[in-house]
């Protein structure tokens, strides 16, 4: 979608709004998949409202990109903006155990500036690629750590009431890959409480998840990591894995031979072949396990 509101494409640049006309999302996913549109790229999220305000009266739609790590985007031309923020100067600022990450940081980086100060907690998230927002919308877990638990206080945009809100972390539900943010709460910032540890024990903890992630996951690939949840009490690794499905396909989009839960874009993937994919897959293994897998990745369809 182009935006060509004249009042909009005017007022861009004071609210501190980068125009990235005709950008592929398949350049800005880890999949590599995805079509064509106009991208907001945002310097300061205090303009939000402002601008949504400005996209929502002129009947654009838009959504919220974080990293890309864990979308699937439709192929072709869009029919909605995308909006990201530009990473800040300043991505954590430490005080005590407690730390205020911007959603824009990446929560890698994050986990090691925290260690580098004596905090750790964190340690199994360190491969998990992505925004703090991102990890933060979706609980993102590894290795027995889920970033919620770790959440105190979350800034957010709240799209229905049009306003910024600061929320308690006692206030938000997080489950396994999951939030009770609404769909499309905007992450702003996050207020962090880390336990102290020494620096090279946090280190040795970091090596050990980045070992085990090496070991069974295909890091080199294209994907979007886990494509589904894991049902309750079963593993849709192992069961996708039991079927033989390891290297089948749709045109470039494949399982991984490495790990069965992952699917790859092993060339010129669509995402007409990622869905088709992923329905196969989901539907060998209800007919044969009787479960039904739910997407872990976000869909972005039209
Ligand atoms: N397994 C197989 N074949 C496979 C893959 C796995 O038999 O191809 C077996 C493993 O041997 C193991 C079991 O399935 O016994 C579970 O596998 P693994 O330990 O790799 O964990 P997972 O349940 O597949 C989850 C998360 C990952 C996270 C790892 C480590 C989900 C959907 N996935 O994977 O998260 O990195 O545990 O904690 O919860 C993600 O969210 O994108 C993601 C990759």
């Amino acid at each position: 979608m182009r935006i060509s509101d004249a009042e909009i494409l005017a007022a861009l640049p004071d609210l501190g709004v980068e125009l990235r006309a005709d950008t592929r999302l398949a350049e800005r996913t880890s999949l590599a998949i995805g079509g064509t549109t106009d991208l907001l790229r945002i310097r300061r999220y205090h303009h939000l409202p402002e601008l949504i305000g400005l996209l929502d009266r002129a009947g654009i739609r838009h959504r919220f990109l974080g990293g890309g790590t864990n979308l699937l985007v439709v192929d072709g031309e869009l029919p909605w903006v995308v909006l990201q923020f530009a990473r800040p100067d300043k991505e954590v600022s430490i005080g005590g155990n407690f730390v205020s990450v911007d959603a824009a940081a990446d929560l890698g980086r994050t986990v090691t500036y925290c260690a580098k100060n004596n905090l750790g907690g964190m340690e199994g998230l360190i491969g998990v690629p992505g925004t703090i927002g991102g990890a933060l919308r979706m609980n993102a877990g590894a290795y027995g750590t889920q970033i919620g638990s770790f959440v105190r206080e979350v800034e957010i945009y709240r799209a229905a009431s049009r306003e910024l809100l600061n929320l308690r972390g006692s206030q938000i539900r997080f489950e396994y890959r999951h939030t009770s943010f609404a769909p499309d709460d905007i992450m702003l910032t996050v207020k962090l409480e880390l336990p102290s540890k020494p620096y090279r024990e946090i280190l040795q903890g970091i090596r050990v998840s980045n070992e085990k992630r090496r070991a069974s996951q295909p890091l080199d690939q294209k994907s979007a990591g886990c494509i589904f949840k894991n049902p309750p009490g079963a593993s849709a690794g192992r069961m996708i894995d039991e079927l033989g499905l390891k290297g089948q396909g749709v045109g470039d989009a494949r399982v991984s031979d490495r790990h069965a839960n992952f699917f790859i874009n092993a060339g010129r993937a669509s995402s007409a072949d990622m869905m088709q994919l992923l329905a196969q897959v989901r539907e060998r293994v209800r007919s044969t396990y009787g479960l039904e897998l739910e997407n872990e990745v976000i869909v972005w369809d039209r």
